[in-house]
């Protein structure tokens, strides 16, 4: 057994890594991860902030607190409202066809604050952490990227202010030149306890985090940011990612650059309820974006957990339970209305309104 698991089943502990996330019954406690991991809370100030900076209302992933967790936030507002630039990156490591709608969270959101901001964004593409994880050779993991690309440029991004690239396409130069300034401060000890590795694992997975710590970095761009080597860098990301980011901030300061900002998300439930994160592997616990309305109807239908009572008179009666209830925690990402949500909180059947905004083809739904 690896270290990970072994200490998980030892404490009933949650895990959560870059590639592993599972808790016990009850599904993962928040508030103890922002403590493990050392980030701050993104409380009703900070929301509130945001939203005077922007000059807008705050998106319904703030409102409710979707991404909850944030590292230095603060200091990006600041630059902002100095009137200095600063930029956006994140990234998807293509490990299926198609997007699903956990994979689509981070992206909207960057999409919201690409907007509000408009600043530049660059995406990575980690084809190369696909390959080295998961069992495909390299032209698959290429050719996911490229499938994937397609999905997330329809999110809507500026196409002046954004750069997407593929890690087997463009690591190379200063890029490559700032991977290894990280890798030089950064011991095996560092990272196997963050990253939940073991001295079992292939060395690949030992030397990938630099490859996706530096796009933090402006000057792993130059063509990009010419001159600029200091602007200051937020990326949008599911907390599992904090791993990457907190060696990387670890890490900046003695190689002459900024610490990255984090804003941090919650995960996007599988099907299956509480205590389970949507994967590409299991495509019953998956909304993809590219499966039709019929598609979507069925899986609701056959494998979403409903709060439902066991008799339509006692649900009546009774209400869903909405505290275990899948179709309202996915209303909850991507119903905008506040008051439609609390009426179909009221009166108990959000799967009903979940398979109706779902009905036109899962990107139309507006972001
Ligand atoms: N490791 C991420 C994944 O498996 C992909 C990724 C690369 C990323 N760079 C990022 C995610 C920056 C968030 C922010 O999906």
């Amino acid at each position: 057994m690896r270290i990970v698991e072994e200490a998980a089943a030892a404490a009933a502990e949650q895990v959560v890594t870059p590639w592993e996330v599972s808790a016990p019954e009850g599904g993962i406690d928040y508030d103890k991860l922002v403590d493990r991991f050392g980030c701050q809370r993104l409380d009703a100030a900070l929301v509130d902030r945001i939203s005077r900076v922007t000059l807008r209302p705050p998106h319904r992933f703030l409102r409710r607190g979707i991404f909850f967790a944030h590292r230095d936030l603060n200091k990006i507002l600041d630059i902002y409202e100095a009137g200095e630039k600063f930029y956006l990156y994140t990234g998807r490591g293509p490990s299926s066809e198609a997007l699903h709608l956990g994979h689509l969270i981070p992206f909207m959101f960057t999409k919201y604050l690409q907007d509000a901001f408009k600043v530049p964004l660059i995406i990575q593409l980690t084809d190369d952490e696909k390959f080295l994880w998961k069992n495909l050779s390299i032209p698959e993991c290429k050719r996911l990227a490229r499938e994937n690309a397609k999905d997330i440029i329809a999110c809507g991004f500026d196409i002046e202010r954004t750069f997407i690239f593929s890690d087997f396409s463009y690591i190379g130069g200063p890029f490559y030149e700032n991977m290894l300034e990280v890798s030089n401060r950064v011991t095996f000890n560092n990272l196997k306890g963050n990253f939940g590795l073991s001295p079992e694992d292939h060395i690949g997975k030992i030397s990938f985090p630099p490859v996706q710590a530096v796009p933090s970095f402006t000057s792993s761009f130059p063509h990009l940011f010419p001159g600029k080597d200091q602007l200051s860098c937020l990326i949008p990301c599911a907390i599992d990612q904090d791993p990457y980011f907190r060696m990387t901030r670890d890490v900046a300061p003695k190689i002459g650059f900024q610490k990255p900002s984090l804003i941090e998300s919650r995960f996007f439930l599988a099907l299956q309820g509480e205590g389970t994160k949507m994967s590409a592997s299991d495509p019953n616990s998956a909304i993809y974006v590219t499966d039709s309305c019929k598609q979507i109807k069925a899986k609701v239908d056959k494998y979403a957990f409903s709060g439902g009572q066991d008799s339509i008179e006692l649900h009546r009666e009774l209400g869903a339970n909405i505290d275990v209830d899948v179709p309202i925690k996915y209303l909850n990402f991507f119903l905008e209305d506040d008051d439609e949500l609390e009426h179909i909180k009221k009166i108990h059947f959000p799967c009903w309104k979940l398979k109706q905004i779902m009905h036109y083809e899962t990107l139309s739904y507006p972001l």
